[in-house]
């Protein structure tokens, strides 16, 4: 039985197993008391060994690390704050943890400590909650589009577009990098390579998804997404996961609704199953982590332009470190001024100037703006972008001639508007800006289990 079942039995005097490992070891002359861990929840089991019956060669290898198995009995705690406890009869070690080399000791251990050795932090009570609240959110995903009639679509990893334009793909190839096969004018030769050209990983599903949302009228990806983009700040990854769901006859408005629907059942759902793990969050990190996350489910998010986002910003007499005007994209610290400053909730900015925005998305009457959101959040900034689509042919045909975008790459994407074309719109969720925000952590590297950044891909 898993530790999280047994604290909640009371079955008092039933013969349990419980395996684990083991968090500490306390005591006296006479009796052991071990907490033990096995993942299913941040509580601990306390196991009450009677040294009368036990060797000391048998309590020994039982250090903190250590993986045992007990057998005994289920019975009544005494102590507080604790309903059951576990009388041990046996003790089996599985595996011992030397003291003097196991990393993780008693004491708490800083962040960075911890994400240098990723490969045995989810040991720890804190990152053991957060790759719960991780696996919860991602199954609330799924629940919440299968709920509404979405398909989930596998968009694949590697391909030739670049959906987002900003050319920050990691490329893929088979060819001998010390031997490159070249053209006659110099250049190399990717005929010769496995797919015939030049591939990448993908910075995002949206393309074909929107194929899908073209033929199946609701659908959603969710997979990782690479950005080979040098940026080392708290937010972003190289190889992130993102939600990507795409809608047949949705135009902005319904866009935005979805959007703020979705962001706030994944959080009610947070609140609702992740109870134990967001109070240990709540305490440990962040105190007003659940406040903020009752407060964004309970209110309504501002929809707004950016033109008047630029104006609001430049009428707030605040220094920025990059001031802002009109055509400029939005750092995180302006984002955060609209968000946590001027309106205090989470605030939607739509209609951007089209320069800094994807060659996708549907263009404005007034020829300078294109109908794309952002939604923006406390402590975030950025947690979701995307748009209304072109669906004009002409239209879309024009801004990929006008960006100079390969058309070899991207011909097929192009003829979904010639053929049964239809108004319709996306949105890309970050997973692990998501997770930003329910955890309450300030670190995009400490809520994936494994991060990929600039110059680090260990483990
Ligand atoms: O705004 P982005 O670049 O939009 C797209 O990729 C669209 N194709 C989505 C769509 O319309 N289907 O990225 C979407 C979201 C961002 O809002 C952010 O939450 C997250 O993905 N994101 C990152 N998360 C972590 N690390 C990075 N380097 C990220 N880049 C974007
Ligand atoms: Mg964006």
């Amino acid at each position: 039985m898993r530790i999280a079942q047994l604290l909640k039995s009371t079955d008092y005097g039933t013969d349990v197993v419980v395996k684990g490992w083991v968090r500490t070891k306390r005591g006296n002359k006479n009796v052991a008391f071990i907490a033990l861990n096995d993942g299913s929840c941040v509580a601990n089991i306390q196991i009450v060994a009677d040294l009368a019956k036990f060797a000391d060669e048998t309590l020994k290898p039982v250090t903190t690390g250590s993986c045992i198995c007990v057998k005994g009995r289920l019975v009544e705690s005494l102590g507080a704050g604790q309903g059951v406890e576990v009388q041990a009869d046996e003790i089996e070690v599985y595996g011992t943890a030397d003291p003097d080399s196991y990393p993780l000791q008693k004491k708490g251990h800083t962040l960075e400590f911890l994400r240098d050795i990723a490969y045995l932090r989810p040991r720890t009570n804190t990152f053991g909650a957060i790759l719960r609240i991780r696996h919860a959110m991602a199954y609330a995903i799924h629940k919440y589009f299968n709920d509404r009639g979405f398909f989930y679509l596998h968009t694949p990893l590697i391909t030739a577009s670049d959906c987002e334009g900003a050319g920050a793909m990691f490329q893929v190839t088979t060819l001998d990098m010390n031997n490159l096969p070249k053209t006659e004018d110099g250049k190399v030769d990717y005929t010769q390579d496995f797919f015939g050209k030049s591939c990448s990983l993908t910075v995002s599903g949206q393309l074909e998804g929107e194929l899908g949302a073209l033929s199946l009228g609701q659908i959603y990806t969710f997979g990782p997404t690479f950005r080979a983009e040098n940026s080392n700040t708290p937010r972003h990854l190289a190889e992130f996961w993102m939600i990507e769901p795409e809608m047949a006859f949705y135009d902005l408005e319904d866009n935005m609704a979805l959007a703020e629907d979705f962001l706030k059942y994944l959080i009610g759902y947070a609140l609702e199953n992740c109870r134990e793990d967001l109070e240990f969050m709540n305490k440990m990190w962040d105190n007003e982590l659940i406040e903020r996350l009752k407060f964004v489910t309970e209110n309504d998010f501002v929809r707004l332009d950016y033109t008047e986002g630029v104006r609001i910003l430049k009428e707030s007499g605040r220094k920025f470190e990059f001031p802002c005007d009109w055509g400029c994209d939005l750092q995180s610290e302006h984002e955060r001024y609209l968000v946590e400053e001027h309106f205090k909730r989470p605030v939607i900015l739509i209609n951007y100037p089209k320069e800094i925005k994807a060659f996708y998305m549907k263009q404005n009457e007034d020829g300078k703006t294109v109908r794309a959101m952002d939604v923006l959040f406390p402590k975030i900034g950025e947690i979701i972008g995307g748009s209304e689509r072109e669906a004009d042919f002409g239209k879309l045909n024009a801004r990929v001639k006008e960006l100079n975008m390969p058309e070899k790459d991207i011909w097929w994407y192009l003829n979904t508007r010639r053929w049964g074309s239809a108004p319709h719109s996306g949105f890309g969720l970050g997973f692990e800006r998501l997770l930003l925000f329910v955890t309450g952590m300030g670190n995009i590297r400490d809520v994936i289990p494994f991060p990929r950044t600039p110059k680090n891909a260990e483990f």
